[in-house]
């Protein structure tokens, strides 16, 4: 019998709704956040699917972290999509080279352009295009479960030109993600729903007697901003006019970690 699992990361829901599609259009996957995968008995499934976004053109430190000491085997199909807003530089050949991937014969690699949701740098896409990326989207997945059904090799993504000149800033901004995480703050229309505690998926946001704390662990996904439903969570580099971002078909419930 086959048996399939998909591991995600995701923050605002980009990834978990690529991730959550392509089980369903599978059949009978489960969906589990990469955060658990040690949790799992991986050589049991037959075939196995990662699915994450693009930061500055890398794959996430934690999907890295997360597959440190897991190792897949030449029996299982292995797929990993990463979703990205622009340039996917060196986010698939960043996870494809480690060496949990070392004994697979051929990992399917795929990249799905979604609306961008980097709060820090820009506010959300305008409406339509949201829409026109999502419509796209949505026909790049439907393409994708045909290729992982058939078996069918792919080819590897790698970085274009842009990307390269940036790989060094890119792997620089990687480092100071925790850094950056730690000057996130509430202002006063915090109403301690505990919303930003639930949703982080790198577990670093804390409520305690009232007060919401980060800590050093921050993967700057951006669900805590996003997802806060008073809009009270600001950092010295956010722009307050700019609008917040989350995947139109996805509550922040299927995302709480606890
Ligand atoms: C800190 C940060 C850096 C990002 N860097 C890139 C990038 O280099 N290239 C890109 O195409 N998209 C980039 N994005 C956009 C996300 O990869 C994209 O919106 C993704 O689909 C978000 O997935 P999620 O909703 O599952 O978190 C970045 C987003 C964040 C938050
Ligand atoms: S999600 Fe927003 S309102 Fe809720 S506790 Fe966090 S900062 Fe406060
Ligand atoms: S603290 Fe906020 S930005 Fe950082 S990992 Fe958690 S949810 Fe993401």
């Amino acid at each position: 019998m086959v048996s399939r699992i998909i591991f995600y990361f995701t923050g605002t829901g980009n990834s978990y709704a690529v991730a959550n599609k392509v089980a369903k259009e599978l059949g009978e996957t489960e969906l589990v956040p990469i955060t658990r995968i040690k949790d799992f008995p991986i050589e049991k499934y037959s075939m196995v699917g990662i699915v994450y976004p693009v930061y500055y053109i890398h794959a996430p430190e934690i999907v890295i972290r997360m597959l440190d000491h897991i190792h897949f085997y030449s029996s299982q199909q292995i797929f990993i999509i990463a979703t990205h807003a622009a340039s996917w530089g060196y986010a698939l050949s960043d996870v494809k080279s480690l060496p949990a991937f070392s004994d697979c014969r051929h990992v399917q690699e795929f990249r799905v352009k979604m609306p961008g949701n980097n709060i820090l740098e820009y506010g959300a896409f305008p409406q339509f295009y949201q829409k026109n990326i999502l419509r796209k989207a949505d026909r790049k997945i439907n393409e994708i479960v045909t290729t992982i059904i058939n078996k069918e090799s792919t080819k590897s993504i790698t970085p274009n030109l842009l990307a390269r000149l940036f790989k060094q800033n890119g792997e620089g901004k990687t480092q100071v993600f925790h850094d950056l995480g730690e000057k996130f703050y509430v202002t006063s229309n915090c109403q301690h729903c505990g919303v930003c505690e639930k949703i982080c998926p790198a577990k670093n946001i804390e409520l305690s007697n009232g007060s919401v704390i980060w800590g050093n662990q921050c993967q700057c996904c951006m669900a805590c901003i996003q997802w806060c439903p008073q809009n009270a969570i600001a950092h010295p580099a956010l722009n307050h006019k700019r609008t917040r971002y989350t995947h139109p078909d996805i509550t922040q419930k299927q995302l709480w970690r606890i």
